[in-house]
C-alpha cells in the first residue's frame, strides 16, 4: 500500500504538506534530543528519570502520534484533505501543555502541572473527535480503515492516563496505596494504550510500506480481533490496578488482561512475519520496527508476570525493567526507524529528495542499531554501577545519535528549499 506525500499538481498545498511535517519532524527530534542530554546529565545534574521518560513519552512520541495518525487515518480512510489549520492550532497548544507539564513537575509547581495535564488532554479528546469525524465522512475507506480505531481507542487511553497524570502530578491522591495504583495504571495507560495502540495499529500498514511488498491478505483479517484483544484487554488490567486498594485478587485480573495484550501483540506481527520470508528486512527502518516490536512482546510478558506477583513487584518492575525496555528499545527505536522512512517520504520533495534525506538519516544505521539494542540488553540482565552506565552510553551512541542526523535533514532540505525560491524561472532542477 502507498500513501501519496501530496496531491499531483498543486505546489502550493504540496509546499504547505513539506513545511508541516518539517516542522512536526523537527519538533519530535527536538524532544528526541533533549531527552538525550537529560539522560547523559543525570550522573553530573540530578535531574529525574522522570523527566527524561516525559520528554520522550509525552514530548517526542505524542508528536509523533498526533501528526502521523492523522496523516496515516486520511491515507486508510480515502478522506479529503481539508484545511490543516485546526491540527496546527491543536499542535501549538499541545505543546504549551506538555511544556506546562514537564515544568510543572521538574519544578514542583503541581497546579502548572494539572493545568498543562488539563490542557493535554483537551487537544487529545478534540484530535480524537476528529478522526471519529473523518471516519464518519468516509464512506470510500480502504481495506485497513480499522487501523484509524485503534487511534481512537489510543486517544481515549491518553485521555484517562492523562487525566492521572495530572491527578498525581497536582498532589491531589493523599493514599499512598493508591497513588501505587494510580501510577501503575497511568504507566499501562500511556505506554500501553496511547503509544502501543498507535504502534500496533500502524504497524498493520507500515510494514508492506518499509518491506516495499504488498499487504498480506491476512492483515484487514486479523486487525480487529487484534484490536478487541489489545484494547479490552488492557482495559481490564487498568480497572483492576484501580480497583487494587479496595478488592483482593485482582492482581490476577490485571495480569489477565495484560496476557490477552500480548496474545494480541503476538498475532498483530504474524502478517509482518509472513511477509518477511518472502523480503526479509535489509534496511534501518525494517530492522528497527522488528527489534521494537520483539522488545514489545519481551517487555508485555514480563508486565504480566510483574502484574500476577502483586503491585509491589508490579512497581518494582516497572521502574527496573519496563521503562528502560519500553523507553529505549520500543519508544526511542520504533519513532527513530518510523521516522526514517517517513521523513524522505513527507519531507523530501520528490525522488532526488527522498534519497538524500534517506543517506543522511540512514548514514552508519546497523552499528547504531546494534549498540541501541546491546545497551538495552546489558541495562536489562547487568548490575548497578559502571556497566548500566556503560549500557547506557551505548544506548545513547545507538538511539540518541538519531535526532543529530534529523535536524541535519531537515534544515539541508529547508536550506535547498529557500536556495530553490530564489532562482530564475525556466532554471534546472537541483539534483
Ligand atoms: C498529561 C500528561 C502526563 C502527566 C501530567 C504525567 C504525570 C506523571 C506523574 C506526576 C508521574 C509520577 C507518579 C509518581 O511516581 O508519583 C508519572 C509517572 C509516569 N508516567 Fe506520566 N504523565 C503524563 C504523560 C505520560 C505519558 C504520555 C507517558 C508515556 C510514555 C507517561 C509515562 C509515565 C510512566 C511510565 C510513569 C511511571 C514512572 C516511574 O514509576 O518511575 N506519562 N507521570
Amino acid at each position: 500500500m502507498a500513501v501519496q506525500a501530496a496531491p499531483d499538481g498543486d505546489r502550493g498545498r504540496r509546499k504547505t504538506r513539506i513545511a508541516w511535517h518539517t516542522t512536526a519532524g523537527a519538533l519530535v527530534a527536538g524532544y528526541l534530543l533533549a531527552a538525550a542530554v537529560v539522560v547523559a546529565a543525570h550522573r553530573v545534574v540530578p535531574v529525574p528519570q522522570w523527566l527524561a521518560l516525559h520528554l520522550l513519552g509525552l514530548g517526542a512520541a505524542t508528536n509523533a502520534v498526533v501528526v502521523w495518525s492523522r496523516f496515516f487515518a486520511q491515507a486508510l480512510l480515502h478522506a479529503r484533505t481539508g484545511s490543516e489549520r485546526p491540527a496546527q492550532l491543536r499542535l501549538g497548544l499541545l505543546n504549551a501543555g506538555v511544556i506546562a507539564v514537564l515544568a510543572g513537575v521538574a519544578g514542583h509547581a503541581g497546579l502548572v502541572a494539572a493545568a498543562g495535564a488539563a490542557v493535554v488532554v483537551a487537544v487529545i479528546i478534540a484530535h480524537t473527535a476528529s478522526l471519529l469525524a473523518m471516519i464518519r465522512s468516509s464512506p470510500l475507506a480502504g481495506p485497513l480503515a480499522v487501523v484509524a480505531w485503534y487511534y481512537l481507542a489510543a486517544g481515549a487511553a491518553l485521555a484517562a492516563g492523562g487525566t492521572i497524570g495530572g491527578l498525581l502530578a497536582a498532589g491531589w491522591v493523599r493514599s499512598p496505596r493508591l497513588a501505587g495504583a494510580l501510577t501503575l495504571a497511568h504507566a499501562q495507560l500511556n505506554l500501553l494504550g496511547w503509544l502501543g495502540l498507535a504502534l500496533i495499529g500502524t504497524q498493520f500498514m507500515l510494514w508492506p510500506m518499509v518491506l516495499r511488498t504488498r499487504m498480506s491478505d491476512a492483515a484487514p483479517r486479523l486487525a480487529r480481533p487484534v484490536l478487541v484483544l489489545t484494547a479490552g484487554g488492557l482495559a481490564v488490567t487498568t480497572c483492576a490496578l484501580v480497583c487494587t486498594p479496595w478488592l483482593g485478587g485482582m492482581r490476577w485480573v490485571a495480569a489477565a488482561g495484560m496476557a490477552a495484550y500480548l496474545a494480541g501483540t503476538v498475532i498483530s506481527a504474524l502478517p509482518a512475519l509472513s511477509r518477511m520470508r518472502v523480503r526479509p528486512p535489509r534496511t534501518a527502518p525494517a530492522w528497527g520496527l522488528l527489534a521494537g516490536y520483539a522488545w514489545l512482546a519481551i517487555a508485555l510478558a514480563a508486565d504480566t508476570a510483574g502484574l500476577a506477583a502483586g503491585l509491589r513487584q508490579a512497581d518494582q518492575l516497572l521502574g527496573r525493567l519496563l521503562i528502560p525496555v519500553l523507553g529505549a528499545g520500543v519508544i526511542a527505536q520504533v519513532l527513530t526507524a518510523a521516522l526514517t522512512y517517513l521523513l524522505p517520504v513527507t519531507v523530501g520533495g520528490g525522488p532526488t529528495g527522498n534519497r538524500r534525506v534517506t543517506a543522511t538519516l540512514e548514514r552508519a544505521w546497523r552499528t547504531r542499531a546494534v549498540l541501541g539494542n546491546a545497551g538495552v540488553l546489558a541495562l536489562v540482565t547487568l548490575p548497578a554501577g559502571w556497566p548500566r552506565v556503560a549500557a547506557w552510553a551505548a544506548i545513547l551512541a545507538g538511539f540518541g545519535t538519531f535526532p543529530g542526523l534529523a535536524v541535519a535533514a531537515l534544515t539541508a532540505g529547508q536550506a535547498r528549499a529557500i536556495r530553490r525560491r530564489h532562482m530564475p524561472e525556466g532554471s534546472p532542477p537541483d539534483v
